[in-house]
């Protein structure tokens, strides 16, 4: 997946977490759902931080890795691991990551936008799990990626399996979440290069 991540700047597999790893993720992810403890996503930050569910749809609740129960710790040491990885292969700078799950309720979805924030550029990766055990076409939710500098060409869908990771350049990639015809659970990510 790296040298694919290289030569495209982006790229999918599913070698990276094994299933039960995921299948465990899933259901804290619908546990933690059902507590009530996630956030509608707001899209923007500071002062224009405004919360749009016509446009972006999902619930998220960020993992914090001094409330993180063990699967979490887990999934935070691999994505450690992972930022170490990255950052042989490119020179990155990568310094943290921040992660959350997001839980998109049938009907919502994400429209197409970048990942960096306007005017700031410390996203460098984003980084997505999917979590999704029995995906089928029908269901929606796939992730759509665009090209650079044309966003209105199409370079592939991503389908939202369980155990499917997705990496892509943050400040390239224009990028939509159909929308989802059923609960569509994944985590979401992004390796910074500036301190916390
Ligand atoms: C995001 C996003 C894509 C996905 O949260 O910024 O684009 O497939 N997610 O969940
Ligand atoms: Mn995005």
């Amino acid at each position: 997946m790296f040298d694919e991540l290289a030569f495209k700047n982006w790229a999918s597999s599913t070698e990276l977490f094994p299933k039960e790893f995921c299948r465990k993720l899933a259901q804290e992810c619908q546990r933690l759902h059902a507590q009530g403890v996630f956030h509608k996503a707001s899209i923007g930050r500071g002062a224009t931080k405004t919360t749009h569910a016509e446009i972006r749809g999902d619930l998220t609740l960020w993992i914090d890795k001094n409330s993180a129960t063990p699967l979490q710790h887990d999934l935070l040491f691999s994505l450690n691991t992972l930022l170490e990885r990255l950052n042989q292969s490119f020179y990155l700078g990568l310094k943290r990551f921040e992660i959350h799950f997001a839980l998109y309720p049938p009907g919502a979805g994400y429209d197409k936008h970048l990942d960096n924030h306007r005017g700031s550029g410390e996203r460098k990766i984003t980084f997505i799990l999917y979590l999704n055990e029995h995906w089928q076409k029908g269901h929606g939710g796939e992730l759509s990626l665009y090209q650079p500098d044309h966003e209105d060409i199409l370079i592939s869908q991503i389908e939202p399996r369980l155990g499917t990771v997705m990496l892509f350049r943050s400040d390239l990639f224009p990028h939509q979440v159909e929308k989802s015809n059923q609960p569509r659970l994944s985590i979401t990510g992004w390796f910074r290069d500036d301190a916390s």
